[in-house]
């Protein structure tokens, strides 16, 4: 029995979903412990691609039960379509629960989210974030300002009417809102077909610890879009760290066994704010297509670039992972070397190596100092071949020094290589840290 939690460890898109479904082989269950459907987990099932916007992966497995804990936000119409289409297609194999404690999203966040986009463009800097509008920031600033409907109200009328009387009253600069009466309507049919799936979750969870079952926390957005510790104001409104997971999910602290944080072997940004080590011109191009990095969500190009050790090293710590998983290897494959980001260089010639600055404009006039590691060769199908027969051995020698490079440079043990979108096309590289060891990268106080 394990409780593991999955982190995305750069600025999301890191393959969490990949992860979570490989590691759900052997789960009984997995919870989506926060966001909503600004996710977008991709996962390929032999010919069949999926994107999972709020249904946890565990859906995607039989003898899982998938939860959606209590720290999501969830857009119920969204979650009813993504069944339907699920189920229509015959994928829907684990069993699902919502939590009643999760916060809607309706159609006003939305409209919000798009409204505060268009405020902050208009503010002097004139920069908005770049969020998916899919209402998530308005609906957890609801669920902190105390006026947020919780899914537990969708299955009582008589309260629904209530809170969503109430919160109306706090959108009168929202232009174009739907009537009060036909949104209440709508979200007592809606509240009454999701009605078997809603309920506290937090019990079924600790009768899973209690039974020793192994269950999985899976992560979405990432440690850098954390609305604290990421690169603020543009974040997330969540905490998608493994702390966070904890609240998100009401499972305890000593309850958790490992932490993986899942970085690509390189680096992608939807959405503005910093990004030290993106490539603007032919590099990033190159990325962008072999890596296929266009957003699950919203289709947007992401933004691509090196990988960032200085961020890495960051959540590492942050979070505490205690073993690595590093996707999109393949992507790679082919290019003479490889760069990888060690510090960030300012004007006066100091370096950072472990801690970002705190202030998203204190990233500017900062330059990303590279090691150059050598490349590996292109995944051919015959390469793949020899991967699903023989394993992590016949993992190309460069890569193996690579990986062995980021566990040297970070503290933290590669665990797992992603090297395709197909399910098996993952690998387990043995036993990383059990039980959150203690980093040993020391210089973090100045
Ligand atoms: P929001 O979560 O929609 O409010 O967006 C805030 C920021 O987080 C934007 O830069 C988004 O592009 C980014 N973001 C939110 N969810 C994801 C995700 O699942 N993958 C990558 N970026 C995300």
């Amino acid at each position: 029995m394990t409780v593991t939690v999955i982190v995305g460890a750069q600025f999301g898109d890191e393959a969490k979903g990949k992860i979570t479904d490989y590691l759900a082989a052997r789960a009984q269950f997995v919870v989506r412990t926060g966001g909503g459907p600004n996710a977008g987990h991709s996962i390929r099932i032999g010919e069949e691609s999926v994107v999972l916007h709020q249904l946890p992966c565990g859906v995607l497995r039989h003898g899982v039960t998938a939860i959606g804990g209590p720290g999501m936000v969830v857009d119920p119409s969204g979650l009813e379509e993504e069944i339907r289409a699920l189920d229509q297609r015959g994928l829907l194999k684990g069993g699902l629960l919502f939590s009643d404690r999760a916060h809607v999203i309706l159609p006003l966040h939305r409209l919000e989210d798009a409204w505060e986009e268009k405020v902050r463009s208009a503010g002097a800097a004139g920069r908005s974030v770049g969020t998916t509008l899919r209402g998530i920031g308005p609906a957890y600033s609801d669920r902190a300002g105390r006026w947020g409907l919780r899914l537990a109200d969708l299955t009582r009328p008589a309260s629904l009417a209530e809170r969503l009387a109430l919160l109306y009253a706090t959108k009168e600069h929202l232009a174009d809102l739907p009537p009060e009466e036909e949104m209440r309507a709508e979200l007592v049919a809606v509240g009454q077909r999701l009605a078997p799936l809603i309920q506290p979750t937090e019990p079924v969870l600790w009768e899973a610890l209690r039974r020793r079952d192994t269950i999985l926390l899976e992560g979405a957005q990432s440690a850098l879009l954390d609305v604290d510790f990421g690169t603020y104001p543009f974040v997330t409104s969540s905490h998608p760290t493994s702390a966070g997971a904890l609240v998100g999910s009401g499972i305890p602290p000593q309850e958790l066994d490992e932490v993986v944080g899942v970085a690509k072997a390189y680096a992608t940004r939807v959405g503005a704010g910093p990004f030290p080590t993106e490539e603007e011109g032919a590099a990033g191009e190159y990325l962008r297509r072999e890596g296929a990095e266009m957003g699950a969500t919203t289709g947007r190009p992401r933004r691509c670039g090196w990988l960032d050790l200085v961020l890495l090293r960051f959540a590492a710590r942050l979070n505490g992972f205690s073993s690595l998983a590093i996707t999109k290897v393949d992507v790679l494959g082919g290019l003479e070397e490889v760069p990888v980001c060690t510090a960030y260089e300012s004007p006066s010639g100091g370096r950072r190596t472990l801690y970002p600055p705190t202030m998203a404009d204190d990233f500017r006039g900062l330059t990303a100092v590279y090691d150059r590691l050598p490349g590996w060769p292109p995944f051919t199908h015959a390469l793949k071949e020899r991967l699903a027969r023989e394993g992590a051995s016949a993992l190309p020698g460069e890569l193996k020094r690579f990986l062995g490079y980021l566990t040297e440079q970070t503290g933290v043990p590669v665990e797992y290589v992603s090297y395709g979108p197909r399910r098996h096309e993952t690998l387990w590289l043995g036993r990383g840290g059990r039980k959150v060891p203690q980093n040993e990268l020391t210089g973090w106080a100045r």
